[in-house]
């Protein structure tokens, strides 16, 4: 049977172009459709369509803007069928997650149709020294203007959504360039869009090869990057986008605290869906995770018991909870991360022996902070578990990272709580809950080599407007 063929959606239309390449499921390897690819030429005209969109934009009403953020949230409720299988296939993501993922999609629309309605604004008063009496003044936020987004392998939908979405509400037009491995469940959403009020011109999204992407970084018609990615990517984006903004939603390595005071079955169900979810392809997966040693052997054994019982398997599955990861080159990477921290010492509680491009849940504990599997980010099915013996000693190995996205904590005491959240360097703190936690109207983002800037629809808006001030003289 012939594969489907998918066409880059350049400002309101799928145009066919000369370079094609297969998408493949990572699961068995089978091609699943043929992508073309937009090259320099596709990526121009979707530039100065998306200029041309720059005013009607800018016009639309908030009501208007609602309008066609519903509209869109209703079209991939129409068919959350259709794009929840075509994700599972792509990402290799188990369906039930897939279709997590899919709501969480429809709801990112909808919050976002609903801040459309709230912009920021602000009346301040100039008369706060004598030069200002007389004088009021008003912050309106304008447009900045046309945004360049680059999503990830990991969330193809929700995560081009949340580039996508906040761009519409906030008025700008967007080029958007999908991963590689996983631009289906985005074009998807083109057609979709295709079909809605929005003005022609304002959104294209083009799979493009690694040269062509680039122009989406270095081009000066950008007024903003955001860049959704790995760190080491991410940063050299950031050195490479002239005067441009520049938002970017990096990688990290969790950490999470069970203290004595917790729920423990609670804190073992999340720390499990924290940990494996997605095969730990998630940049707030559950990686680190730190046990008060008066629970620790309870909390590890209920741990292991839990993870013995995820199923493997096909991601079309209904009863599958973990599948293959994305590809095998990351499977044999994260197999030498384990094999290494082995090596040095580290005890293998669970897993650790690859097949393909499935590695199964792994917990390692005797591990040290300079292993890589607690110090860089594993983007894999594998979680570190140690004991601890003080609580703020456990904050300060969480802080001991070169990451800061978010963390949780398992406590019910009002002290540990307030510690956390005033000494934990990162985004987020989350409590009876696994760093992994996230809705999609939270400000989302981290500190050091985790990122720049925020997302959450509200805050990725912040980041698409500009403040313009207005003073008059009322004497
Ligand atoms: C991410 O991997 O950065 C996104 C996680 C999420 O949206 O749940």
């Amino acid at each position: 049977m012939a594969l489907p063929e998918i066409f880059p959606y350049i400002g309101g239309e799928f145009i066919s172009t000369n370079e094609t390449y297969q998408v493949h499921c990572p699961w068995d390897n089978s091609p699943i459709a043929k992508v073309h690819l937009a090259g320099e030429k596709e990526l121009e005209q979707a530039i100065l369509l998306a200029q041309q969109a720059e005013r009607p934009m800018a016009e639309l009403a908030a009501y208007e803007k609602y309008e066609i953020l519903m509209q869109i949230a209703h079209g991939i409720k129409g068919k959350r069928d259709d794009f929840a299988k075509t994700l599972a296939l792509e990402a290799c993501k188990p369906i039930k997650l897939a279709y997590g993922e899919i709501d969480r999609a429809i709801q990112t629309f909808i919050i976002a149709a609903e801040e459309a309605k709230r912009p920021p604004a602000e009346l301040i008063r100039i008369d706060w020294t004598p030069q200002g009496k007389g004088k009021e003044g008003l912050v309106k936020y304008f447009p900045i203007g046309l945004i360049a987004g680059i999503a990830p392998f990991n969330f193809p939908l929700n995560l081009s959504v949340h580039k996508i979405a906040p761009a519409i509400a906030a008025g700008c037009p967007i080029i958007l360039k999908p991963a590689r491995s996983t631009p289906l469940s985005s074009l998807k959403l083109a057609e979709v869009v295709s079909s809605t009020s929005l003005p022609k011109g304002a959104l294209s999204i083009l799979p493009t090869n690694r040269e062509v992407g680039n122009k989406l970084v270095t081009d000066p018609r950008f007024a903003l990057l955001s860049f959704t990615g790995s760190p080491q990517v991410g940063w050299k984006m950031k050195s490479q986008a002239g005067h441009k903004r520049v938002v970017l939603e990096l990688g990290g390595n969790a950490g999470v605290i069970v203290t004595p005071s917790a729920n423990l079955e609670q804190a073992v169900t999340k720390c499990l869906s924290g940990a494996f979810a997605y095969a730990g392809q998630v940049c707030i997966h559950t990686q680190r995770i730190y046990v008060h040693q008066s629970v620790f052997t309870a909390f590890s054994e209920k741990f292991i018991q839990g993870a013995v019982k995820l199923k493997n398997g096909n991601p079309l599955d209904t009863d599958t909870d973990i599948s293959s990861m994305i590809d095998e080159e990351n499977a044999i990477r994260v197999e030498e991360w384990v094999n290494e921290a082995v090596e040095a010492g580290a005890r293998l509680l669970l897993g650790g022996k690859r097949q393909g491009s499935f590695f199964p849940p792994t917990v390692l504990t005797n591990t040290t902070s300079s292993m890589k599997v607690c110090a860089q980010e594993v983007f894999g099915p594998v979680v570190t578990l140690e004991p601890y013996t003080n609580f703020h000693e456990a904050v300060n190995l969480i802080n001991q990272s070169e990451y800061g996205l978010q963390a949780g904590i398992f406590t019910n005491q009002l002290d540990e709580m307030n510690f956390a959240f005033n000494e934990l360097r990162v985004g987020g703190v989350i409590i009876n809950d696994v760093p992994t936690f996230r809705v999609d109207h939270m400000p989302y983002g981290g500190i050091k080599n985790s990122g720049f800037g925020r997302e959450g629809v509200k805050y990725a808006m912040l980041e698409m407007l500009e403040p313009r001030l207005l003073v008059k003289n009322t004497l």
